[in-house]
């Protein structure tokens, strides 16, 4: 998989952020099974607990959109007075919804710096012994 196009659309989706309490901003770009990249942000609450993270709005954005199978996301953040980008790894809620949704060997996350710099893991590298919708059958 060529992540070049994914990254750029994550670094893209990270200005669009919401973040005015914590000043970490995320982005996220979601590639969907129809070839389409879902973008998503954090969006920050006065509630602190209501915020959604990047990783779940582009995963809902894309879900109501129709699409049920994804391929990889790639994930950037880092606080809105610096200049770089961290490899932001998702929290423990969004790697629960990547599972509902994703195969834990093939779908990948990715985490760039940079164009050129950046780590790609498997979902059951980030989540394993997961508690998954097989286990309600
Ligand atoms: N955040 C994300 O959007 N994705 C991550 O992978 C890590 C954390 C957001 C949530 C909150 O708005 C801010 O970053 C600080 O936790």
């Amino acid at each position: 998989m060529e992540y070049g196009k994914l990254i750029q659309a994550a670094f893209e989706a990270q200005r669009k952020a919401y973040a005015p309490y914590s000043g970490f901003q995320v982005g996220a770009a979601l590639l969907a099974g129809s070839g389409r990249i879902y973008g998503g942000c954090n969006i920050e609450n006065a509630s602190y607990g209501a915020t959604n993270c990047a990783e779940r709005t582009a995963f809902f954005r894309a879900i109501y959109e129709g699409e049920r199978e994804f391929k990889a996301i790639a994930i950037a953040g880092k606080l809105s007075d610096s200049d770089t980008f961290e490899y932001c790894a998702p929290c423990g809620i969004c790697r629960q919804v990547m599972s509902e949704f994703c195969d834990g060997e093939d779908f990948l996350i990715i985490l760039p710096r940079s164009q050129s710099d950046y780590k790609v893991y498997s979902l059951n590298e980030l989540l394993p012994l997961s508690f998954t919708k097989k286990d309600m059958e």
